[in-house]
């Protein structure tokens, strides 16, 4: 299992010296849209710089037609990013046109399909896809695999489910982790690290309770003695 730190702090300046604390870990970086709309490329550099063998999660969440996917595809591989999400629910040709992509490059990065938010609750999800909340993302997930996607972005409550039904090659990456049970935030469906392992989660995103602790490299440094 692996740590994504979420860089989602409100100033690139913050997110850097976060990261100079954490320059020695072995951690994914994860750059979501608030810092990528306000830092962009630029950002990424600033990353590698401090240590060039970070590895970038670019949580974008794409979703649009198949063309402006594959052509954003294209972009990201370009300033070297290891891992990005796109939507599920932008459907398995959009899916299947991404992975056919990524096939052809040299060094592409990691796709996962991101099934349901997991800020969703049952009742908000339903509101918007009508279905039953596990169903649907046990759908989203097989759809992906079909499309030769690299994994799903679940949440600890159906990864297990995801890794039974579609093997443990198939990728899982969880967000919502408060790995000692710290507080939940907008998040609805949280998990501890315990809850992770169990799960068989390959990737997990911590945000908060790293970058809102008072130490946050000694939070990163207790999670990954852990994992
Ligand atoms: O602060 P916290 O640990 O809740 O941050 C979780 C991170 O994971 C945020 O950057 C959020 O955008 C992201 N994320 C999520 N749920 C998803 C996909 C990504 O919380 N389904």
């Amino acid at each position: 299992m692996e740590l994504c730190v979420a860089l989602d702090l409100p100033s690139s300046y913050e997110n850097l010296k976060l990261l100079e604390g954490l320059k020695n870990e072995n951690i994914w970086v994860k750059v979501g849209l608030r810092s990528f709309i306000r830092d962009g490329r630029t950002f990424i550099e600033d990353i590698k710089s401090i240590n060039p063998n970070f590895k970038i999660f670019l949580d974008l969440k794409l979703y649009d037609i198949p063309n402006t996917m594959k052509d954003s595809l294209e972009e990201i591989a370009k300033i070297g990013i290891d891992m990005v999400t796109i939507h599920a629910s932008s459907g398995y040709e959009a899916m299947e046109v991404v992975a056919n992509y990524a096939k052809t490059l040299s060094k592409a990065p990691l796709v996962m399909a991101v099934t349901a938010l997991t800020s969703f609750n049952q009742e908000g999800f339903c509101e918007i896809y009508h279905n039953d909340l596990d169903k649907s993302v046990l759908e989203f997930a097989k759809l992906a695999y079909k499309a030769g996607i690299n994994g799903v972005v679940c949440s600890c409550f159906e990864s297990k489910m995801i890794k039974e039904n579609l093997g443990k090659d198939f990728l899982t990456l969880t967000p919502a982790i408060r790995p000692f049970g710290e507080d939940s935030g907008d998040q609805k469906r949280v998990a501890t690290l315990e809850d992770a392992k169990e799960a068989m989660s390959d990737f997990i995103v911590v945000g908060r309770p790293i970058y809102k602790a008072e130490n946050p490299s000694a939070v990163a440094k207790r999670i990954l003695e852990n994992i």
